[in-house]
Parts: structure tokens; C-alpha cells; sequence
């Protein structure tokens, strides 16, 4: 499937992580790319399918480094930006969630301005609104983010929307829900639930829950989420806005497991652990917005999606690439 986008120069920020490495694959089929990462902890390996390509360069920088990213600017039309330190990372080191955050965001929004950038794409997050107050939550849900990591997220959002007041740079904020799939982080503090409860199944171990097992999410499959972006970018209406992407159904993390063990073959029940500091208790989006405006429609259901992220989990054990020791807890 090809991405909307074509013969057009493209920069990608945080572009061998989960999301910015899908993000890359679909847009480096019709574009010529310039994929910007400083891994610290994406993987390089998530680039494998493009590496040496013609129409790719992949470059190691820091997004705060803000004359290097002007530099990398020159004569893009399109720059999507991912980069990022992740959430459980913000709470032993808030320090970082705000340095790359918000910082960084800062620099790429001056680096994009300065070098005329035609979209200027801010891939945000869900965690910007905090806990829901009202379901679903339309973009017009307040923003009280409960971590550093959300309140950093929700800076660059700002960033990005005053750079359009301020100097017109056309940005756009998207705010994807917690996204699940192949690549999907598995080990030490980036590793996601998913994955976590998968590695602890497969090994024996019952899943840990932090906390009682009730709070909800919006789990969209990593290709369902990529959509949304590529169909955001694309929409000139949302220029000086923002956008939920979404499946659009809520479900608690004592299903996941439940799901989980099935997929499994396990009749483990879960175990619990004190919860996550600022977890989020309920997310479940409101996706008219980008139905309206562009059109979107998920495809991945959420058995489908766990199927598949399962089988990539299994072959990245089988790759000797991961064990059970992965997915130590608490991982924070
Ligand atoms: N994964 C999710 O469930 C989810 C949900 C909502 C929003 N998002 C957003 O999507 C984007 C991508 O998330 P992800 O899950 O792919 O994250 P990820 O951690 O897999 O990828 C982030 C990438 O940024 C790179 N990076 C970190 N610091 C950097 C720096 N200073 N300079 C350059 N690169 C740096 C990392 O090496 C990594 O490859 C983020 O902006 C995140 O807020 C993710």
C-alpha cells in the first residue's frame, strides 16, 4: 500500500523507532527520505529493509541539536516528528522527557521554519489529555496530562501550534492512542504491556499487572496508527490543529492479559503489582473528527492485531533476540 505521498523529500525524527520505522517504510517507497535518529534506543535493525537504498539517507542526530537539524531541513517539503524519550523513562528521568520532549520539538520546529518546510507534522499522543473526564474523548477534551512525559508531549504540541501562529509554519498535531504491533519495544523500560505479558506467558510466568487491572486503553494496531498520521499529514484542514487516531474501542488491561493467555495457550491468571506512578486510569477516543476530515477507518481488530503481534514476538524468540528476562518488572 503506498503512502499518499510521493516524489516529494521527506524527513522522519525518531525514525528507527516502533512507529517512525513503519512511518518510513510506507513513505520510502514513493519518496526520497531522510531518516533522522539518534539511537539511543530505537534500533538500527528496524531500518534493515532500507539501508543503502538510493532514495534513503539514514542519519544519526540528536533533535535537540537545533543547527544540525536545520541543516537536515534543507530543501524538505515534509517533516514528521517522533522522536522522543518515552514515558516510563519520564518518571525515574523527567529531566530527559523535557530536554527531548519539548526541547526537542522546539528545535525542530525553529529548524523547520527557518528552512520553509511546506508540513510540519507533530506526532503527539493520547497522553496530552491525561484520564478521561468524559468518553469518547474528541479532541476538545481538556489536557491534564498526569506524567512528566504527557505535560512534555503536550509542550511540543504547543510548540508546534504557536510556530503556525507565530511565523505560519504549516503544523499539524496528530494524537495517537496507545499503539500495539511488530517492533513493538519489549525489553527493559521501553517495554510495552503487550509484549510484557506475551514474554511472561510464553515463559511460564503469570502476567503482571501494575495495578488493579481496570484501567483502559485504546489499543490500535501499529498500521492503523501510520494511516491516520499519513492521512493527518495530508489534510489541509487540519493545518493549526489537532486530530485524534484511534481503533476506537476501549479496553481494560485485565482483558489484554486475558486475550493474551489464550493466544498462549495459558490458564495463568494474572498477578498484581503496585500500580504505575500517574498511570492513566481510562482512554478511549473519539475518532469522528478524522473519519470526517479524512476519511479514516481503522482496519486491525484487536484479536486480529494481538495474533498478529504474538507471531512477530515468537520469531524474534525464535531469532534468539529476546527471552523471558526481557520483561523484568516493575520496568520503570
Ligand atoms: N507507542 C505508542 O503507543 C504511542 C502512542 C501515542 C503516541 N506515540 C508517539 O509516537 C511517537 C513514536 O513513538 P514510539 O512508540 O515509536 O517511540 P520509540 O521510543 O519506539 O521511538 C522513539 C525514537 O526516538 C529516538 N530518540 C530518542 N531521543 C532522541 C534524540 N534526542 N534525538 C533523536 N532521536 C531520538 C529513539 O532512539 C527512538 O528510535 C512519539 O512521538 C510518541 O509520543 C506513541
Amino acid at each position: 500500500m503506498t503512502s499518499g505521498f510521493s516524489s516529494l523529500k521527506i524527513l522522519v525524527t525518531g525514525a528507527s523507532g516502533f512507529i517512525g520505522s513503519h512511518l518510513s517504510d510506507r513513505l520510502a517507497q514513493e519518496n526520497e527520505m531522510v531518516l533522522v535518529d539518534d539511537f539511543s534506543v530505537g534500533p538500527r535493525s528496524n531500518l534493515a529493509s532500507l539501508e543503502g537504498r538510493p532514495n534513503v539517507s539514514i542519519v544519526t542526530a540528536d533533535v535537540t541539536d537545533r543547527d544540525q537539524m536545520q541543516e537536515l531541513c534543507a530543501g524538505v517539503d515534509t517533516v514528521f516528528h517522533l522522536a522522543i524519550s518515552c514515558l516510563r523513562t519520564s518518571l525515574g528521568n523527567p529531566r530527559l522527557s523535557h530536554d527531548v520532549n519539548a526541547g526537542g520539538t522546539l528545535s525542530a520546529c525553529a529548524a523547520a521554519q527557518a528552512q520553509g518546510v511546506r508540513r510540519f507534522v507533530y506526532v503527539s499522543s493520547s497522553e496530552v489529555y491525561g484520564t478521561a473526564e468524559t468518553t469518547p474523548m474528541a479532541e476538545t477534551h481538556p489536557c491534564r496530562p498526569t506524567t512528566v512525559y504527557g505535560a512534555s508531549k503536550l509542550a511540543g504540541e504547543l510548540y508546534a501550534l504557536a510556530y503556525f501562529k507565530t511565523y505560519g509554519m504549516p503544523a499539524l498535531v496528530v494524537r495517537p492512542f496507545n499503539t500495539y504491533g511488530p517492533r513493538e519495544p519489549y525489553a527493559g523500560a521501553r517495554a510495552e504491556v503487550i509484549p510484557r505479558f506475551l514474554l511472561q506467558l510464553e515463559a511460564g510466568h503469570a502476567p503482571v499487572i501494575y495495578g488493579d487491572g481496570s484501567q483502559t486503553r485504546d489499543f490500535t494496531f501499529v498500521e492503523d496508527t501510520v494511516a491516520g498520521i499519513l492521512g493527518a499529514a495530508a489534510c489541509d484542514a487540519l493545518v493549526g490543529d489537532a486530530v485524534n487516531v484511534a481503533y476506537g474501542h476501549e479496553v481494560s488491561i485485565r482483558r489484554i492479559a486475558e486475550l493474551l493467555a489464550r493466544i498462549a495457550g495459558s490458564d495463568l491468571e494474572p498477578v498484581h503489582e503496585n500500580a504505575r506512578p500517574g498511570d492513566v486510569m481510562r482512554h478511549f477516543a473519539d475518532t469522528e473528527k478524522a473519519r470526517r476530515l479524512f476519511g479514516y477507518q481503522p482496519k486491525v481488530d484487536l484479536e486480529t492485531g494481538l495474533l498478529r503481534t504474538a507471531d512477530w514476538l515468537r520469531q524474534e524468540r525464535l531469532a534468539g533476540r529476546t527471552d523471558a528476562a526481557a520483561a523484568g518488572t516493575p520496568n520503570w
